[in-house]
This record gives C-alpha cells, structure tokens and sequence, in this order.
C-alpha cells in the first residue's frame, strides 16, 4: 500500500476501478479502498449475472437529474464504443440480447476481471475491507483515517454507489461525506424496482407468478413499452422497472395490456366478423392463456360477442388498454437497482466531476445525482464519469 498515494479513489465498484486505472495509466500513485471484503459485487450480481455493461445508444435523454446537461460532457467523451474496444481487447465477447444492449455472453465474472487486470497493469493498489472512519482537508491535499491508518493524499474520489442493495456493500457513505464538506444531495429514492400491490390485488399478480406479456405503461410523463412480469409479491419485468423512476407514492399506473391494438374497434368488428365467439376466447388469443383467464375472473362479464352491448364492450377495452392499479409500494432497497437523486451536481465541474470549491474531492458514478434508464445506461454513467475523473488527476 502506498504511504502516500497522490489519489485515493473510495470505492472499488465499477466506477471506482475504472476512475483508479485511468489515473494510473496517467502515472498516478493510486490507492483503492473499499469496506467490503471483496471488489464489485454489484457488478457480478448485474444483468441477471451477465452484466450488461453498456448501451450503444446511450445519450443523455437516457438520465434522470435535477441537472439534466451534466453528464452531457463525460458521456461525449467516453462512449460506449470505447467500453466495447475495452471489452474485446480482453477476448470478451458481447451478445446484443436487445437492441444496443450488450452483456456478457455467460457470467460477469470477466469484466471485474478485466478491470482488476487492468488495475493490476496501472500499478493500481487495491486495499478491501477497510472502513474510512474520517475525511479532512490536510494542506493541500486531504488526510483520511482508516482501520488500516492514516492515509495522506493529494486527492480523494468517492466512488462508493448509491443505497440499493445494502447486502453488496451499499451504504450512504457518499452522501455524508458530500454534506460534511457542505454539498447538497438530493433526495434520494429506489429506482428500477417491482412494485408491491395491496392485499386483492397482491393475491391476484401471485395467482398469475411467472406470467409474462408486452405492455405500454404510463405515469407522470413516463411511457415504456416492454414487458411486464407478475410475480408472488407484486408486478415486476423491465416495463415495471423503467416506470418505476418515474413513480410516486400514491400514483396509478395506466397499463396497456394490448399495445397497439384500439381494443375497442377491435372487439366490435370482432363482434361483426364472428357474432358467437365468447369474449374469453377472443382475449385468450391475443393474451397469455392464464392472463385472459384470470380477466374473466376479474371481471366477469364474458359471453358471446353477439350479446355484449357497446358499453360493455367499452369497459372492456377501458380494463385492456387503460387498466389501472396503484402500487401500494416499492420492494425499496433490498432489491432495486439503482438510486435516482443524490450528490447535487451543481457545485462539481461536469469536466473533472471534481468539486469546484474544493478540487481535492471529486464524486463519480451513482452516488452522483445522475440516474439511468434500464439497459446498461448505469454502467455506461459509470465508465465515463470514472475516465472524465481519472484523466483530470
Ligand atoms: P457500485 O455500487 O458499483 O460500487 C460502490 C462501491 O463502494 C462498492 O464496492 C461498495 O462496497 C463501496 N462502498 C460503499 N460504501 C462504502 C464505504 N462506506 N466505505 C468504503 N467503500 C464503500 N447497471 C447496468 O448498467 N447494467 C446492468 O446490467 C445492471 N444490473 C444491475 C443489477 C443489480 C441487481 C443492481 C443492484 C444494479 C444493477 N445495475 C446495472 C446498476 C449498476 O450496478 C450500478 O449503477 C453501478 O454498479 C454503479 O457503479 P458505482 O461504482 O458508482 O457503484
């Protein structure tokens, strides 16, 4: 461990390791510190353990911010392309599994790999399970006390996340160390999270765990059309997800259970074209067969289309392309990806992400109040506030 490194980057997550290569190969004495046992779980844990580590579409309209044209500059100069030239230097290939969206083709193992590969080469020391207790100014550089000691430096990075997930290291470390040196932080909240329903519906989404359709889902602005899942706690799959940064307590969402298609028009010309199909036939051939089944248990109000008035037509078109619920909550921390709001950026340099009025301290990756969208967005935040940072050393 360097007694004096010239930088010491806090946290060894994907943000960190990538921040503390950079400075390295720049010919900086870089230290990484982290409490936990062992670096970038979140990493191994991602993409359903296949990491999806960048979007080639990535653009700023990807993040959410109380400062939408900050990370505007970072994600010019570092793009995903440059992540994927990264990658493919270390033998990894990608697999498109959407479009733009690249993973790892089995685990995530080898892009922590590579970058403590390429850590190792920038002659980056990695120093785990060592709690900071403080940080201060010291001359001109900070001092930091440690479980391992004290530790002087010429500047520190706080690279250690936002609060999701407190089981793989997450903790509010960050956001602390931002107010101790009067930064504000933005409120903070779960993002990309299931939701949980209350007790009819809960019981009905369990009934239906496992069931999986295309949706277009609305609330506050928000639009996604992907698919949502049920699950024996609530609804969850990437449409739930995505509205879910989006979300208020005590909001309803308006879900699209046949995107694309006015149900209305559609079940009277149906009623035209074949007057004696039952209603429940007509939705099980455009929905999953227990999703149509459970409607009619819902609602009732099946039979042959001959004999269903247009006003009950109508409501069924209303329960199919506007069905709405209100979530009861959010399965919050313990399983969201990510953490929308947090360190203010107003008062860093979207150049160096170093805080104006105190260069010594710089902030990247998720602790910052910068949020992406779900599809690799958050590694991509990740990779080029860690290079912007690194290169500023
Ligand atoms: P990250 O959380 O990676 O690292 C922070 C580090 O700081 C950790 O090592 C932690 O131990 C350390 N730390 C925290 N507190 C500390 C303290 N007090 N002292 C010292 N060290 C401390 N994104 C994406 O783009 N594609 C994907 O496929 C996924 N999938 C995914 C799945 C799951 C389950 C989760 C939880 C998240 C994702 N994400 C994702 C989001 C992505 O993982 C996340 O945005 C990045 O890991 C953020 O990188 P950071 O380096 O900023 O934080």
């Amino acid at each position: 461990m360097p007694s004096h490194p010239d930088v010491v980057v806090i946290g060894a997550g994907a943000a960190g390791l990538m921040c503390a290569l950079t400075a390295g190969y720049a010919g900086r004495r870089v230290l990484v510190l982290d409490h936990a046992s062992k670096p970038g779980k979140k990493i191994l844990m991602s993409g359903g353990g296949r990491c999806n580590f960048t979007n080639l579409d990535t653009a700023p309209a990807n993040f959410f911010s109380a400062n939408p044209h900050f990370c505007i500059s970072a994600l010019k100069r570092y793009r995903p392309e440059h992540f994927l030239e990264l990658v493919e230097r270390h033998a990894i290939e990608p697999v498109e599994k959407a479009p733009g969206q690249l993973f790892c083709a089995d685990s995530s193992r080898p892009i922590l790999d590579m970058l403590l590969t390429e850590c190792d080469w920038a002659g980056v020391a990695i120093r785990l399970a060592t709690p900071i207790e403080r940080i201060e100014r010291h001359a001109e550089g900070m001092r930091l006390s440690t479980a391992a000691g004290r530790i002087e430096c010429g500047a520190v990075v706080i690279a250690t996340g936002g609060l999701s997930i407190p089981t793989l290291g997450a903790s509010g470390f960050g956001y602390d160390v931002a107010r101790q040196f009067g930064l504000a932080v933005t409120e903070t909240r779960a993002a990309l999270v299931p939701f949980t329903l209350t007790s009819q519906w809960k019981a009905r989404a369990a009934a239906l765990a496992g069931v999986a359709c295309e949706v277009a889902v609305r609330c506050r602005g928000g639009y996604y059309r992907e698919p949502l899942l049920f699950t024996h706690r609530g609804l969850s799959g990437p449409a739930m997800l995505q509205i879910s940064s989006y979300w208020q307590p005590g909001d309803e969402l308006v879900v699209d259970l046949l995107p694309g298609l006015d149900a209305g028009a559609a079940l009277r010309e149906e009623r035209r074209a074949a007057p004696r199909r039952l209603v429940s036939t007509w939705l099980a051939e455009r929905l999953p067969r227990r999703l149509a089944q459970a409607l009619i248990e819902w609602y009732g109000d099946d039979g042959v289309l001959a004999e269903r008035s247009n006003a009950q037509l109508e409501a069924w078109a209303e329960r199919l392309n506007r069905w709405r619920l209100k979530p009861a909550g959010t399965e919050g921390w313990r399983t969201a990806e990510v953490t929308m709001g947090g360190v203010d950026t107003a008062a860093l340099s979207s150049k160096t992400f170093a805080v104006r009025e105190l260069p010594q301290l710089r902030f990247i990756g998720e602790v910052l109040d910068v949020t992406g969208e779900l599809g690799g967005y958050n590694f991509q935040w990740a990779w080029a506030s860690a290079v912007a940072c690194g290169l500023a050393l």
